[in-house]
């Protein structure tokens, strides 16, 4: 006779059990490997910061394209989109893997120091910063790589037309689209510096457009329709950049001609680091993936899972104090390969950082106070990943720098120009708009490009490519990157929650830990062995894409941002 349950029969109760359990994991499933962050798909998948950008995306891998021209179209789109983020006068990093080629390619067009910088430009004679110049309006502007970029890329990898991949963002700028909130209150809190042309777009009847209104880019549309036209010459010789110069010349700002017409995008050989059992392709200097490497390197010295199983409070003082040896270093030899040199063999040697291990073990906690920047917020910058079912891939961070760059928009383009010789260290011991101190590796040098956190990262498995990923975020990007990759390579985490789950930061100055909700009792443990910490949400919002076992593609737009993936 078996037993009563609660007045069922035994066998009914087992099954009511069983099936609240499964509805339970269900719950909690659906909680992180189903929601409109995470999709997946069997032949496509794209991560961006806009469903819009993902959505021209995807229309280009329908229409016949591939990754490369899924990728060209999403970001066109996110320049229209995002312009207080990206834009057409920024520039970026680009690392791009066809099966075809069988190799891994990066390409540099970020922005360079024009043709009349020099290292102490926006210094007076006391040494001290000229107002914020190298930080907002016409002289904080360096040479911007995008168009060129862009075009490169495709032209070498496309398959389809120029017009069919620009043309989803010109439709966006030419009709419009709905203001989003994060746009909103970059608009709200950029307005006090906008130039007049900025405030016509953005403020047109004198008020900061908000969230639900639409907005229409109409030369930011001629622009696009020009760039099909005339390919890149519309940024070195032709309208468009007649209209740039010519706002230079009115404005006293420092691009010529010559920076224009002689933007050089430079296609480089990626860095590789073997993580356990994966092989990671980055971005070399001046992307910081050398620096994410040394702190990787480092925590491969522990076996992470277990440590955080025996003491998770063991695994974060470790993280931490890993994080402070990479951004040390950073911060000493951080720079443009093509000026300086940097010692990257042996910065990568792993004898000589498990050497360091010893002594970051018990590096000594700075005594001097921490100073916050005055604002470090996450508006700016952005990333697309895009992966096929063959393994195809691009990952790709873009920026104009800080949230609507230099706040100048040149009279008659739409176009946002970039701030990006605020990435540069203008002095030794001032930290730039990130908290970011720099030395002479990173000082203002003609032609040099600045230094920069966007670290694309792809990561094989087997032989495979397995995933790509990358962030927005400033100083946060390396960091952010690192956390995604240890969840999912050393903890096992789905790919949802190895990008959604709390993160902690720190960046060597200021000497602070900065922590995520959910990780209160870290905080306490690390504030009561003597770390400064302060409660701040994650700056950097990763878009992720992986090729599952079976061949399916997960995609993820980091639930801290307003993106939603695309896939097909
Ligand atoms: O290249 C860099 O490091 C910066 N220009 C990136 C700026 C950024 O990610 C801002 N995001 N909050």
């Amino acid at each position: 006779m078996l037993p009563n349950f609660l007045g069922y029969s035994f066998r009914t109760g087992l099954l009511i059990l069983v099936m609240t359990g499964l509805c339970l994991g269900l719950l909690l499933t659906c909680k992180f490997s189903s929601n409109k962050n995470y999709l997946v798909g069997d032949q496509f998948a794209i991560a961006t910061d806009h469903p819009l950008a993902s959505q021209a995306g995807k229309e280009a891998f329908q229409q016949g394209g591939n990754v490369v021209d899924a990728f060209v179209a999403a970001s066109f789109a996110i320049s229209v989109l995002r312009p207080q983020s990206t834009g057409l006068a920024g520039g970026g990093f680009a690392l791009v893997h066809t099966r075809e080629s069988g190799k891994t390619v990066g390409f540099d067009f970020r922005e360079r120091a024009p043709g009349l910088a020099r290292p102490r430009m926006y210094l007076g004679i006391d040494g001290k910063p000229i107002g914020r110049e190298s930080l907002f309006g016409w002289k904080s502007v360096a040479v911007p790589g995008m168009v060129p970029g862009l075009l490169r890329i495709h032209a070498q990898y496309g398959k389809l037309s120029r017009k069919q991949v620009v043309q989803f963002a010109f439709r966006l700028a030419d009709e419009g689209f709905t203001i989003y909130p994060d746009l909103e209150s970059a608009i709200r809190n950029s307005e006090k510096e906008m130039n007049p042309a900025m405030r016509k777009i953005f403020l047109p009847k004198g008020k900061p457009l908000t969230a639900g209104s639409v907005l229409i880019q109409k030369d930011l549309a001629q622009v696009l329709s020009r760039i099909i036209q005339n390919g890149e010459e519309e940024f070195r010789t032709g309208e468009t950049s007649q209209l740039i110069l010519a706002g230079m010349a009115e404005h006293n700002g420092y691009l010529r001609a010559s920076d224009l017409e002689t933007y050089s995008v430079e296609e480089v050989e990626p860095i590789r680091l073997n993580y356990r059992e994966y092989l990671l392709e980055g971005f070399p200097p001046p992307s910081s993936a050398l620096f994410l490497y040394q702190i990787l390197s480092l925590l491969e010295i522990e076996n992470l899972q277990t440590m955080k199983k025996n003491n998770p409070n063991d695994f974060y003082r470790f993280l931490v104090e890993a994080m402070r040896y990479g951004y040390l270093n950073r911060s000493v030899y951080g720079g443009d390969p093509r000026f300086i040199s940097i010692p990257a063999t042996s910065l990568l040697s792993k004898d000589s950082i498990h050497r360091a291990y010893a002594e970051t073990k018990k590096l000594p906690q700075s005594k001097q106070k921490a100073t916050i920047p005055e604002t470090m917020e996450s508006y700016n910058t952005t990333h697309i990943s895009v992966m096929d079912s063959q393994g195809n891939t691009v990952s790709s961070t873009h920026s104009i720098n800080y949230i609507f760059g230099s706040r100048v928009v040149v009279e008659g383009t739409g176009l946002v120009l970039n701030d990006t010789m605020d990435d540069f260290s203008i002095s030794p011991n001032i930290p730039n708009a990130y908290g970011l101190v720099g030395a002479l590796a990173n000082q203002i040098e003609a032609g040099k490009t600045p230094l920069s956190s966007m670290s694309p990262t792809i990561v094989w498995k087997e032989g495979k490519v397995f995933l790509s990923l990358g962030a927005p975020g400033g100083s946060y990007i390396p960091n952010a990157i690192l956390q995604t990759l240890v969840n999912r390579l050393d903890f096992g985490l789905s790919p949802y929650e190895s990008v959604a789950s709390p993160r902690i930061h720190h960046q060597f100055q200021p000497d602070l830990v900065f922590w995520e909700q959910g990780l209160e009792d870290t905080a306490s443990y690390l504030e009561g062995v003597g770390y400064e910490t302060k409660f701040s949400q994650n700056r950097a919002k990763v878009f992720y894409v992986e090729r599952g076992e079976d061949g399916r593609i997960h995609a993820v737009s980091d639930p801290r941002g307003q993106g939603i993936p695309a896939v097909k």
